[in-house]
């Protein structure tokens, strides 16, 4: 640090690890977009393509061609999503990079029932992909479609010898994958019968967030955490993906998924295992998903007496955010006026191994809380003296917060003398923040997730056996909340941190949730 504080990037201390690159090359690709005029694809796809491509992040020769059921062609398509380009990020539209950009969009016109359709894809692949410096094509599956059109499309696939014949091809898969353990195994059956399991990507795009990233570098390469993160100095963890926002246009998915299908199954327990894992043995996908794996597998069962006691749920009722007056779960479009769907989720997990032992991790997440803010929680314990007596016999734990968003930061929590008093502690906090010391802006998941499935990277995609594994640490909270009606909901103001139960659940053990 200089005197101001200030973090200055040494060029002596930026070290480059060698992590295998093979695999990583980029050859030219062809991304076909199912469901290319959508949602997704006007506000993450194509922008996240476009600002690849002006920071030359593509190889020279690519193509993306969306295939979808709107009555286009390629000049059509183009200036349709021209319009939500500039709409996404109106000051920074280049026009003059978007028509160079513009030459590699493509449109098929199809629909997922139709036979016909496919072998008009097929057709069009074929004319507008090159091949690689190996002779092959590859062809890039985005299922940017509804879950219940994923198993009708790969189906088409199948049976149109899209998957592993006529081209070298990849499909990613956006979540929800299924909607409980025997669900997810079918449709893993169903991919995995048209595909290789190293040809698909599950996507977590929490993964592809810059700290969650940073976890395991953070965690295996400075001895001084590494070497106290474990049950013998660690107290609790913490991990918080709260939201202001609401449900948004989204009533119709939310009814049917409700917090622990859109958050808890998949964001917060990818979280928790990067947050758990043992080193891996390398740098290899295969290592880094082997050591995650095992911590889903040791996550501790739940049954219906555990979730009675040790795990929360709630929906928001109408509040305020910031200034403004907000609607509650039960009003917002479609959405049943007596909906038990939970829009809160708060609960105690342990994990059973030799490293964390228990050691309790509280999850919580939900919608309509004060303030966006993802973050991991490290409480260490207490030292077990009583040197400072009466005065601060209740030492203030040291705590690590690893603060994913909004701000990228990490922040050690410690205590010091107060100055000029003879008996007195103060607690402190000692900042880094990513903007501040390296001047750059949080990232764009979807880049990164786009840019790893063109180099044929699969660390941050998950994998068949963790997807069911993770159902199954979280179906039996599902069946016991469908099953019951909750005598209290809605059960939160909107803009407060969830039910009164969250807090007793800190209580009753003694703790607080921190934030930092
Ligand atoms: C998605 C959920 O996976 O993540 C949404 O379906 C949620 O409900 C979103 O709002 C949050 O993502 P982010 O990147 O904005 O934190």
């Amino acid at each position: 640090m200089a005197d101001g504080g200030e973090l200055i990037i040494d060029s002596r201390y930026l070290q480059t690890c060698e992590i295998p690159t093979q695999g990583r090359r980029v050859e030219p690709f062809t991304l076909v977009i199912m469901g290319g005029g959508g949602d997704l694809s006007q506000r993450k796809l194509i922008p996240s393509n476009f600002h690849l491509f002006h920071e030359n992040e593509l190889p020279e020769v690519f193509s993306i061609l969306a295939f979808d059921r709107l009555d286009l062609d390629d000049a059509g398509y183009r200036a349709v999503i021209e319009e939500a380009v500039k709409r996404s990020d109106a000051d920074a539209f280049d026009k003059a990079a978007w028509d160079l950009f513009s030459r590699h969009l493509f449109y098929v016109r199809g629909v997922f029932e139709n036979d016909e359709s496919f072998e008009g894809l097929k057709g069009r692949i074929e004319q507008i992909s090159v091949p690689t410096s190996k002779g092959t094509r590859d062809v890039i599956y985005y299922m940017a479609v509804p879950p219940e059109v994923v198993s009708l499309a790969v189906e088409k696939m199948k049976a149109h010898d899209l998957c592993k014949g006529a081209f070298k091809t990849r499909i990613v898969i956006e979540k929800p994958f299924g909607e409980d353990r025997a669900s997810a195994a079918r449709l893993n059956r169903m991919i995995t019968g048209a595909f290789d399991e190293n040809q698909v990507y599950r996507i977590d795009h929490y993964l592809a967030k810059e700290p969650v990233d940073n976890i395991l570098f953070f965690r295996f390469s400075n001895t001084i955490f590494e070497e106290v993160w474990n049950r013998r100095y660690v107290d609790n963890v913490q991990i918080t993906v709260a939201e202001d926002i609401g449900i948004e246009h989204r009533g119709a998915f939310y009814e049917k998924a409700g917090v622990v299908r859109d958050i808890v199954q998949n964001h917060l327990l990818q979280i928790l295992s990067l947050v758990c894992m043992e080193a891996p043995i390398g740098f290899v996908p295969e290592f880094i998903r082997d050591e995650k794996a095992r911590i889903v597998r040791s996550i501790r069962p739940v049954d219906a007496e555990y979730i009675d006691r040790f795990v929360v749920r709630g929906q928001y009722e109408p509040g305020t955010i910031g200034d403004r007056e907000v609607p509650g779960y039960r009003g917002e479009p479609n959405v049943s006026p007596s909906s038990i769907t939970p829009t809160f989720f708060a609960g105690k997990f342990l994990v059973d191994n030799l490293r964390w032992a228990g050691v309790p991790f509280y999850l919580r997440t939900g919608k309509r809380l004060p303030r966006r803010v993802t973050e991991i929680c490290i409480q260490f314990k207490r030292l077990p003296l009583r040197l400072f007596g009466r005065t601060c016999d209740v030492l203030e734990p040291n705590v690590l917060f690893l603060t994913i968003q909004p701000d990228e930061k990490i922040a050690l929590r410690f205590l010091v003398k107060y100055p000029f008093a003879a008996n007195q502690l103060y607690t402190v906090r000692m900042d880094f923040s990513y903007e501040e010391a390296f001047k750059t802006p949080p990232h764009e998941a979807y880049e990164r997730i786009l840019l790893d499935v063109v180099k044929g990277d699969l660390t941050l995609f998950v994998r068949e056996d963790t997807i069911e594994e993770m159902w199954e640490v979280v179906d039996p909270i599902n069946r016991r909340w469908e099953s019951r009606t909750p005598p209290d909901f809605p059960n939160y103001r909107a803009g407060t941190w969830g039910p009164p139960a969250a807090e007793q659940l800190m209580a009753q053990e003694s703790r607080a949730w921190l934030t930092v």
